[in-house]
């Protein structure tokens, strides 16, 4: 057993405070590889924002959950390096079980997430319940989550969505002692958010989202006063990354993602905690095809990886500084 602490990291509850007073929300990224993992903390070190390392079951898998610890300890030691001391969280991204929560935080997690939400609404409360008796012992938060979002959370595939229902939010969280909640308000994950029938379409023809469902989140609010709102599903899948794909080979089809305005709104909420996956995804993607493109004689990975690195850096500072509003908070 490792506990956080000892490897630099924090968990979230000071944060998710300052962040909701302060109106802005914390960048919560996904990262599987040293290239997405140096590009987030270079550029939460620029910006000076604290910042959350994301990461799924695949994820762990991926990477191996021994490698992950220390390369979590490497970030908050290279931060240093750079010059400043960022509060990092080391995060589970969508835990599924109590077993998968258990042996995160014995590896060294500040954080994790027990995604009840495809379970019944009394059996999500007992497996997050228990997941924050046990986390709670390390000092260790935890995420629950109420409503489901469409798309693919890690092996579970939900062709539809479920809106959070306002009604059941205080029980939940009297009843498990979560320390903050992700709520479905019509984000979903991946880089096909909406099916173009659920779209309009703007004067140059170009796809319009539905707008997301922001009465629900008053409504929550209204319930649960102060109390730590998340976000997933919330890239934007930005038109000129998708774009870069399919002119360099790509076969990306109907991409479409959250407003980026929707998202400023919403950070300046209860809303803490805001997921991005995909969108760092789609930035590696392109860089790696374009430069494959523009250099079909290169087979070192730091030729294209680099590239890939610089562009993840561009998109992470992007958003701290435009979108969330966590520059300069750390
Ligand atoms: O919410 C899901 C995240 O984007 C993680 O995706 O399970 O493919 O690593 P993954
Ligand atoms: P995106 O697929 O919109 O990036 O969402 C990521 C996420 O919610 C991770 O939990
Ligand atoms: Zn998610």
């Amino acid at each position: 057993m490792v506990n956080y602490k000892e490897l630099g990291l924090v968990n979230s509850r000071e944060l998710f405070k300052k962040a909701i007073k302060g109106q802005y929300a914390i960048p919560a990224f996904n990262f599987n590889d040293m290239e997405q993992l140096q590009a987030i903390i270079q550029a939460c070190v620029e910006e000076s924002s604290p910042v959350i390392l994301q990461v799924s079951s695949g994820a762990r898998k991926y990477a191996n959950q021994t490698l992950l610890r220390y390369m979590a300890q490497g970030a908050v030691e290279y931060a240093k390096e750079l010059g400043k001391n960022i509060p990092v969280v080391l995060h589970l991204d969508h835990g599924d079980t109590f077993e998968l929560c258990k042996s995160c935080i014995e590896y060294g997690f500040s954080s994790v997430m027990i995604d009840g939400s495809h379970h019944s609404y009394n059996e999500n409360v007992e497996l997050t319940r228990k997941v924050v008796e046990y986390a709670h012992k390390y000092d260790v938060t935890v995420e629950g989550e109420l409503g489901v979002l469409a798309g693919i959370e890690d092996d579970v595939v939900a062709e539809h969505h479920t809106y959070t229902q306002p009604e059941e939010v205080e029980d939940f969280v009297s009843k498990t002692g979560v320390d903050s909640l992700a709520i479905s308000i019509g984000t979903s994950h991946g880089a096909n958010k909406f099916k173009p029938d659920q779209c309009t379409r703007d004067a140059g023809g170009a796809l319009l989202p539905p707008p997301l469902r922001f009465d629900i989140l008053e409504e929550v609010e209204r319930r649960i006063p102060g109390f730590p709102i998340v976000l997933h599903g919330a890239s934007s899948v930005p038109a000129k990354y998708v774009d870069i794909i399919n002119r360099n080979g790509g076969k990306l089809k109907d991409a479409i993602g959250i407003p980026e305005e929707q998202l400023r709104r919403a950070a300046q909420s209860a809303v803490c905690k805001i997921n991005i996956d995909s969108d760092g995804r789609l930035a590696m993607t392109a860089a790696i095809r374009q430069t494959f493109g523009e250099h079909p004689e290169w087979f070192d990975p730091r030729q294209y990886l680099g590239p890939a690195r610089e562009w993840l850096k561009e998109l992470y500072k992007h958003k701290v500084v435009g979108v969330l509003g966590s520059a300069g908070k750390a």
